[in-house]
């Protein structure tokens, strides 16, 4: 999903945000997110859930999770978007 050292606006969102604890579920949870914002790029939020249903994750809770796809959603829309991996900073 990264783009050489700019991080895909969803892992963004899901650090900014603290939407992965162990990790576990990341990975499945970002791929069906980025599905889902390339066939609806302004889902709503019973739009995210039911699209993120088949993922389970026993650490975070669902809340951030949510609110880091909508925060992704927003970004990718206006244009601003990833960060730099190798010098941490963000746009
Ligand atoms: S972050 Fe641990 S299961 Fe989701």
């Amino acid at each position: 999903m990264a783009q050489g050292s700019e991080l895909h606006p969803l892992q963004q969102a899901f650090a900014e945000l603290g939407a992965a604890q162990c990790g576990y579920c990341t990975p499945g949870i970002l791929l069906t997110a980025e599905a889902l914002l390339a066939e609806n790029p302004a889902p709503g939020r019973d739009e995210i859930r039911a699209a993120l249903a088949g993922n389970l994750c026993r650490c975070t809770g669902y809340t951030k999770i949510l609110e880091s796809v909508e925060l992704a959603a927003l970004r990718m829309a206006t244009g601003s978007g990833g960060a730099a991996v190798e010098s941490g900073r963000s746009r």
